[in-house]
């Protein structure tokens, strides 16, 4: 079975959702490490609570962005990680990172890539006054939010919609869509062929 890791620096609710699909079989991989730059993180204590094991390194205690991600790998190697998914988290890996696992990073951005980059994109995306807004699950490339994209799902932005009922409606579909889109890569089902992947059958 193949194993992975999450990496979290907030309130893990995507965390949560990943916890659920394995528990209930639909993710059929170990979720054998959860990974955080912040102590705090809520996403530390989801996997405790859940028994997996919890790694935080404080990037304080390192030099330079390079040896902080170079350690995070060391330990990664250590516990034989197969894939990695982001999930919420706010830090952006080094090219030397993206590296050592190409296309085998996954994350979920809460707008339509390309439009909506960066940490605010549920916010971005509302002050712009779109009409249509989403969620994006892509393979993670050394620039940030712009590797493959893998899942896409759109809604209509409502008239009545406050940016808090707007968040509410993107965390819902990351939630749905987060886990497939974890089962397809897990099950072989992906195939990526320059900027495209392929659904297989
Ligand atoms: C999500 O909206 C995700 O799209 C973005 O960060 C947020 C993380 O939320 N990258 P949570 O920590 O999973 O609750």
């Amino acid at each position: 079975m193949q194993k992975f890791a999450v990496f979290v620096s907030g309130n893990g609710s995507n965390l949560q959702a990943i916890i659920d699909a394995v528990k209930a079989g639909e993710i059929k991989a170990e979720l054998a490490l959860v990974f955080s730059n912040r102590r705090k993180a809520l996403g530390l204590k989801r996997a405790e609570e859940a028994g997996i094991k919890t790694l935080f390194l404080d990037r304080k205690h390192y030099g330079t962005p390079q040896s902080y991600d170079r350690d995070i790998v060391i330990h990664l190697k250590k516990e034989g990680i197969d894939f990695i998914v982001l999930a919420g988290y706010m830090k952006l890996l080094s090219a030397w990172f993206v590296k050592q696992y190409p296309n085998q990073i996954i994350n979920v951005h809460p707008s339509l890539l390309p439009s909506f980059k960066g940490m605010n994109g549920i916010k971005d995306a509302f002050t712009y006054g779109v009409k249509q807004t989403g969620v994006t699950i892509h393979f993670v490339s050394a620039k940030m939010d712009q590797g493959p994209i893998i899942i896409q799902e759109a809604f209509k932005v409502t008239e009545k919609e406050t940016l808090e009922s707007l968040a509410e409606h993107i965390h819902k579909v990351e939630h749905k869509i987060f886990p497939k889109a974890i089962a397809l890569f897990v099950d072989g089902r992906l195939k990526v062929k320059g900027r495209k992947v392929e659904i297989l059958k």
